[in-house]
């Protein structure tokens, strides 16, 4: 998500900060910020925008004097990307500058509390409670005010913390967010991220959860959420800026499908709140969705299969007939939209050119519209009626993976709520939904140390020219995102298939060696889809096969084998989608592509 940097030191902080968070950049941003510690006073510098103008503003952090600091770089999460939203935050009374990684969870009803003990806010920002609380709970000891502040907070974070009576401490501390602190001779540093420390240290000490470190410019002392001292091993980093950059990973698309779970969990933790869910789109309530006839969904490539897949989840537990329509195409079929039916749109953008098109389109004849997008403030979130952002964090890789995967669980969390609010689904039925959604970051895990083989089964597709992919129901769905992975990042032609369309044309194509990805994930047809199995084996296919790892019955007619751990039938595209995801990548290395960049294909297509 952000970045975070700190340093205590003998030098001058600010340049140093400002390189740290030029290291950052390749993970994308929106607004950038220090807050310096010099003879007792903090002073802050923020703007939204590049880091450049950062730069500009403060000539290179020459005109920062001060050898304390914390930076940051964020991709906006709790309001607009704006100066005021940028960090870092300071308390009311000007004592402790605030820099965050990840989303204070009940930041509201803090808010709330501080506001009542006659505190203001100045951002929109979760951020600006912790602050505010560090403020509130100090009595003079900076790691007894973080201590308890820590105990009042839900969610995810990365702070570093600065308090003008600690004229060269820092303090920072992890919960479910990456911190690791640099070691160096008479001067320390923190990041989110190694790619910030590597131009100054080698030696780091990697944060658990739950636990905070002092830092002064001579020690580093790291105390669990009681405050009683842990004894951490220094590590020795030997990698290079650019692998540093991309987590250790080879590409950006690889760091990004490991990613899954944390993201999907970002994505759907914080809207379930015990045995409820809570969606932050004021207006979105059991009121306005029993007036909903119908439902279209409407996105561009895999924003739009992300659709088609979330489209029989809602079927299945809302009973609202759903329809999904390409962005591209939407606006020139006068599509039958009216007030009494609720458009979703999907982006992970939120700038593709037709999808905005497809947005006032429908605002033009009065259906109300629902978006789901990753990037904050983006055109799509601003113009629809009510938006619920993805989480998922910056995407770098032109590939869509983690994108795609926050949008399935978030429409998956949608059918669930809008099921619930308009008495379509038992209380029973509920809960058990509601835990299966709870498992689904786990549930990604498992389908990665599940299939450890795909780099092998990869090896044999290096020459191959086309692949077919097939499925009914849901896993159709899920074999035209499997199959656009494919093709986008190995250039190899891959098309999905309805299984049961074989026999209505394209197993004629069906030869010896053909490869044919079979999907068999969906319990409710996996029978049917066993039978197109058989019959394209019958005429020489080689048949990879995915189904749950205790399916005697298609490990039995199939040549090869991917798996997929135990998972709720209406929430397994989610899960099923990963290795494939990881085949496609394979695919695309062992044929030597351009993974990140492939040819001919732009990140946000911002032109019709
Ligand atoms: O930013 P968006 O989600 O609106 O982008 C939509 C498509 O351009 C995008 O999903 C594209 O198909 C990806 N390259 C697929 O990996």
């Amino acid at each position: 998500m952000c970045g975070i940097v700190g340093y205590t030191g003998m030098q001058q902080a600010a340049p140093i900060l400002l390189e740290g968070l030029k290291r950052l950049e390749y993970r994308g941003y929106d607004s950038a910020g220090i807050a310096i510690m010099d003879d007792g006073s903090i002073s802050v510098q923020k703007v939204s925008g590049r880091i450049s103008k950062l730069c500009e503003l403060t000539e290179d952090g020459k005109t920062c004097p001060g050898n304390v600091g914390i930076g940051h770089t964020r991709w906006a999460t709790h309001g607009a990307p704006t100066d005021i939203n940028a960090h870092p935050h300071m308390s009311n009374d000007g004592r402790f500058a605030v820099v965050h990684n990840g989303i204070i969870e009940n930041y509201l009803a803090l808010r709330e509390e501080l506001i009542g003990k006659g505190y203001h806010f100045e951002s929109e920002t979760d951020t600006e409670v912790v602050v505010n609380l560090l403020e509130m709970y100090y009595t003079g000891d900076l790691k007894n005010a973080v201590m308890r502040v820590s105990s009042r907070l839900q969610g995810s974070y990365a702070l570093g913390v600065v308090c003008s009576d600690a004229p060269d401490e820092i303090v920072a501390i992890r919960e479910s967010s990456p911190l690791i602190i640099g070691i160096g001779a008479g001067e320390n540093y923190f990041a989110s991220d190694i790619a910030a420390l590597v131009p100054y240290t080698r030696n780091v000490v990697y944060m658990e959860d739950g636990e905070f470190a002092q830092i002064t410019p001579d020690a580093i002392r790291i105390y669990d959420l009681f405050g009683n001292p842990v004894s951490k091993k220094v590590q020795k980093v030997n990698w290079d800026v650019q692998t540093a950059e991309k987590g250790g990973y080879e590409h950006f698309m690889l760091k990004e499908i490991i990613e899954q779970p944390r993201a999907v969990e970002a994505t759907l933790r914080p809207r379930i709140r015990g045995s409820e869910i809570v969606l932050d789109a004021e207006g979105l309530d059991g009121e306005f969705l029993r007036k909903i006839r119908r439902i279209m969904i409407t996105a561009c490539g895999s924003a739009y299969y992300a659709g088609c897949a979330g489209r029989y989840a809602i079927e299945a537990l809302c009973r609202i007939p759903v329809s999904t329509e390409l962005a591209s195409e939407f606006r020139y079929g006068d599509p039958m939209v009216d007030s009494e039916t609720l458009v979703i749109v999907l982006s992970q953008s939120g700038e593709t050119a037709d999808t905005i098109a497809a947005v006032k389109e429908s605002k033009a004849k009065g259906a109300p519209v629902l978006a789901m997008v990753n990037v904050v403030g983006s055109t799509v979130a601003k113009l629809a009626d009510f938006t619920l952002y993805t989480w998922a964090g910056p995407e770098i890789a032109v590939a869509t993976t983690k994108g795609y995967t926050t949008q399935l669980a978030l429409l998956y969390l949608f059918a669930l709520y809008a099921a619930k609010e308009t008495g379509r689904v038992d209380d029973k039925r509920y809960r058990h939904l509601l835990r299966a959604l709870r498992s689904l970051p786990k549930r990604i895990q498992e389908a990665v140390d599940l299939n450890p083989m795909l780099d092998r089964y990869a090896e044999d597709y290096r020459n191959t020219r086309s692949i077919f992919f097939i499925g009914r129901n849901s896993d159709y769905a899920m074999a035209m995102e499997g199959a656009l992975k494919m093709k986008e990042i190995s250039y190899i032609h891959a098309e999905a298939y309805a299984a049961g369309e074989l026999k209505h044309g394209t197993i004629a194509l069906i030869e010896e060696h053909q490869p044919v990805i079979a999907l068999c994930c969906n319990t409710i047809v996996q029978e049917k889809t066993m039978n197109n199995i058989i019959e394209v084996k019958a005429r020489g296919a080689d048949v990879l096969a995915l189904a749950e790892k205790n399916n005697s019955e298609i490990i039995s007619v199939a040549d090869r084998m991917m798996y997929l751990p135990e998972v709720e039938p209406v929430f397994a595209g989610v899960v099923e989608i990963v290795p494939l995801q990881l085949l496609a990548y394979y695919t695309a290395k062992c044929r030597k592509c351009d993974i990140d960049k492939p040819k001919n294909l732009a990140k946000s297509v911002t032109v019709e």
